[in-house]
């Protein structure tokens, strides 16, 4: 072993701690800082680049994540010291946390070689974090009411429903650490089954908010796609996409403008059932009815009050992020990186980003 590849054992102190967490694993560079548990801040830069194109361009992404991750990680550490009760700034962090898996390899890289050159340079402990158990732990942030009191975050054991632009997944939460898959999609995600159906209706990357924004405005029964018939607690979103496309195939030129509300209302509607059926699935086989959402899909507002109510019905205590922690955001990897710490679960400087990671 080199002496890079030491795992770096940081003192802990009383249960504390000022964790600096990046994220670049797909076209959000971000940086947040969590002090004792808390976030302080969580700063998002946004892509818009990709727009033009009809979806994230990776060599762009990573360019992007470049020429950002810098002012990112200082406007994230002003930020946090501005309301931080001692001075605080980046000589004070106890460790860096950041994405390792999984995600476009040129993003992860840029986040994963600026943690370590900083871990090297300020001689502290590095901390890698899987993108999609910190998407499930952004449930466990305690968010800050305006009197300045913290929210209760969900109890263990909880079931999240984890739904993102590339993954769907339902994920038994034991603990912080203790964390496993027992359902996934078995083809697309169910955010590219709504980028998917928007580019079919011809709306701009990326149509998950979009096909929100107007489902509002349209009859979620005006059309029926077919559902799929997977065993266990799978999904599939594939035929729905396919029935989508057949249906829009066969209609005369002008339907899509014409029905754009109701095509909307329903491609949700039906994205929606599919995610809450196997859901009730899952509370039904494990027994656990803390029930969270996470992803960037657990942003729509259908899926949201879908759950509460279904919730109401079923007796469930449904938990749902603040929306800042639902898109791809460090804040989420800081909160990972902070239960990682506790642990004294570090990695040492050789580590390397991998797109795709199993868990
Ligand atoms: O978690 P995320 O930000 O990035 C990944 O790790 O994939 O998720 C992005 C996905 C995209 O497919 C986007 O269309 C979808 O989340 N999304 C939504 C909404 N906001 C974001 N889908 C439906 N309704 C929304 N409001
Ligand atoms: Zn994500």
């Amino acid at each position: 072993m080199t002496d890079l590849q030491q795992p770096f054992q940081a003192p802990l102190r009383g249960g504390g701690g000022i964790i600096l967490a990046i994220e670049s694993s797909c076209d959000e560079t971000s940086a947040s800082v969590c002090v004792d548990g808390k976030i302080l801040s969580n700063f998002i830069a946004n892509q818009l680049v990709h727009e033009q194109y009809g979806g994230v361009v990776p060599e762009l992404a990573s360019r992007a994540h470049i020429k950002n991750i810098v002012p990112v990680v200082h406007t994230a550490i002003k930020q946090a010291a501005s309301i931080h009760h001692s001075p605080l700034t980046i000589r004070h962090i106890d460790a860096i946390a950041f994405t390792q898996a999984p995600g476009l390899i040129g993003c992860l890289l840029v986040g994963t070689q600026f943690a370590k050159s900083l871990a090297l340079a300020l001689n502290k402990p590095l901390i890698a974090v899987h993108h999609m158990q910190a998407h499930v732990l952004a449930n466990i942030i305690p968010q800050q009411l305006p009197d300045g009191s913290f929210t209760e975050p969900i109890a263990f054991p909880f079931l999240c429903l984890t739904v993102s632009g590339g993954h769907t997944q339902i994920v038994m939460a034991k603990s912080p650490l203790e964390l496993a898959v027992i359902g996934q999609t078995i083809d697309d995600a169910a955010g590219e089954a709504f980028d998917k159906s928007a580019k079919l209706l011809g709306l701009p990357y990326p149509g998950g908010p979009l096909i929100d924004e107007y489902a509002k405005l349209g009859n979620p029964l005006a059309f029926k796609f077919a559902e799929p018939q997977i065993p266990a607690l799978n999904f599939s979103f594939s035929g729905l996409k396919t029935s989508i496309l057949y249906f829009l195939q066969k209609q005369e030129a002008g339907f899509i403008e014409a029905n754009l509300h109701d095509l909307c209302a329903s491609i949700q509607h039906s994205i929606v059932t599919i995610l809450l059926k196997k859901l009730s699935k899952a509370v039904l086989q494990t027994g656990v009815k803390n029930i969270a959402i996470a992803g960037g899909v657990s942003a729509n507002s259908g899926l949201r009050q879908a759950l509460q109510q279904m919730g109401k019905q079923k007796g469930w205590k449904t938990h749902i992020p603040a929306f800042e922690y639902c898109t791809d955001n460090a804040g989420m990897i800081a909160i990972t990186g902070y239960y990682k710490y506790l642990a004294g679960n570090f990695t040492d400087l050789s580590v390397s980003p991998t797109a795709r990671a199993e868990w």
